[in-house]
């Protein structure tokens, strides 16, 4: 079997690393880690060309884009095999009006809130003015993760406001809001692969979204991860499971969506148990640079046979029992203007630790074929050990060998006891 994967960031990278123990992997346009071969003799490539192009047994889509404007669609049509769900599913992420119009109906446990488009300041700024607490302003559409304000002061809820609904922040995007009540806990990352009736839970993660180390400073894509979360409880995934994702999966299908993919769900788990704050419509990145590592059964197998609508084919999901966590290494600037072009050094030491897999974010190689950073995020060092401690250990041992100009890394990833990341 080979398997394609469609993205260029450190998520396709540890998708085309774990397909790559049973399976060969051509990524697009993939990334300068892709290549090579994996231990278990599978090869890995990065190629230019267009995904609709390919010819592979099996495609995986890694960002939201591209699901977004209907490229598992286009693949279908062509009567390919593809995990990841057409337009009509990634709805879910690219408008949040949807998700939370469709979690209602399928009576998901969620915040409260309401959506207004431009022209509807007045009745925007009272519904907000009604909220009890913490404010939470996103726009309706995709924002490069950068469309979501919270915060317990209204004179700035207001302001953004204004600001999103006139398109001055996020152009069209923010044309449309949903105002939310703000929800307290602790965030947890879920992912469940879909065959379109039936959902299978991986191992829940959580992330690390601020840039500095202690939780402060702006957000990001994520800067760092691990996985399992021993503080979620046992019982929150079965829980998730049960209220969130199965009564929405149905929801779809009644609806004619038939998803096929990974259905993430962004957790708050509070004193009564888990609420969504927003469902993605594929791997989280990085924590999927934790998950997929952990997994001991076979990730080309499950996937297909997700692709395929029938996830009983697939053998029982198994994780290792031990612990992963991962860091992630960005430029000078991020996440406002990262500076990029630097060397990078280090690579072979931190990549021949045990355990240790470097996967690259944000990376090119220069006319000599040296590494340069090319992102904000630039790598993810990613470590599996027998418990969190000893992963984490791992991971700042690999992160503490790599070197580029004023690298950024986060030094409480994985901490012990682990930081809650609620925000605000
Ligand atoms: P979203 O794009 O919907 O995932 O929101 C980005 C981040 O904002 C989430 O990961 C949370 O950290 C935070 N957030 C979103 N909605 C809420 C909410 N209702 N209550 C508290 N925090 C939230
Ligand atoms: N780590 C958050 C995300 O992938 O959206």
């Amino acid at each position: 079997m080979r398997a394609c994967v469609v993205g260029s960031g450190a998520r396709e990278h540890a998708l085309a690393a774990v397909l790559g123990r049973s399976v060969d992997v051509v990524a697009t346009p993939g990334n300068p880690g892709i290549e090579g071969r994996t231990g278990e003799g599978h090869r890995l490539e990065s190629t230019a060309t267009r995904p609709e192009e390919i010819e592979a047994d099996l495609f995986v889509i890694g960002p939201e884009s591209p699901l977004v404007d209907g490229l598992a669609d286009r693949l279908r049509q062509k009567g390919r095999l593809v995990f990841g769900p057409g337009a009509d599913g990634a709805r879910l992420e690219g408008s949040k009006h949807y998700m939370k119009s469709l979690a209602s109906r399928a009576g998901v446990p969620t915040a409260r809130w309401a959506s207004y488009s431009s022209g509807e300041l007045v009745e925007a700024l009272a519904f907000c003015r009604s909220l009890p607490g913490t404010y939470v302003i996103k726009t309706d559409g995709l924002a490069q993760g950068k469309g979501v304000l919270v915060t317990d002061d209204l004179a700035e809820a207001e302001a953004d406001l204004e600001r999103k609904l006139s398109g001055t922040s996020f152009g069209e995007a923010g044309r449309r809001v949903v105002i939310e009540e703000g929800l307290a806990g602790h965030e947890l990352s879920l992912f469940a692969v879909c065959d379109g009736r039936r959902a299978v839970a991986l191992e829940p993660a959580r992330d690390y979204k601020r840039i500095g180390t202690g939780d402060v400073g702006p957000n990001t894509g994520g800067m760092g991860a691990y996985a399992p979360v021993p503080s979620a409880g046992s019982s929150a995934v079965g829980v998730a499971m049960d209220r969130i994702v199965e009564p929405t999966l149905a929801s779809l299908r009644r609806e004619g969506v038939d998803y096929r993919g990974v259905l993430y769900a962004g957790l708050m788990i509070g004193p009564d148990g888990p609420a969504l704050v927003e469902f993605n419509v594929r791997f989280g990145d990085p924590e999927a640079e934790v998950v997929l590592p952990l997994l001991e059964s076979d990730l080309a197998d499950l996937l297909a046979s997700a692709a395929e609508g029938d996830l009983r084919t697939a053998p029982q999901v198994r994780s290792s029992p031990g612990s992963a966590v991962c860091v992630v290494a960005a430029s000078p600037g991020y996440p406002e203007a990262p500076v990029t072009g630097h060397l990078i050094t280090g690579l072979d030491g931190a990549g021949t630790l045990d355990h240790v897999s470097v996967f690259h974010a944000g990376t090119r190689r220069d006319e000599e074929g040296a590494l340069r950073t090319a992102g904000g995020r630039v790598l993810c060092v990613s470590a599996l050990g027998t418990d969190l401690a000893s992963a984490r250990a791992r991971a700042y041992e690999a992160v503490a060998a790599v070197h580029f100009d004023g690298m950024q890394v986060r030094t409480d990833v994985a901490a012990l006891p682990p930081e809650p990341s609620r925000p605000g």
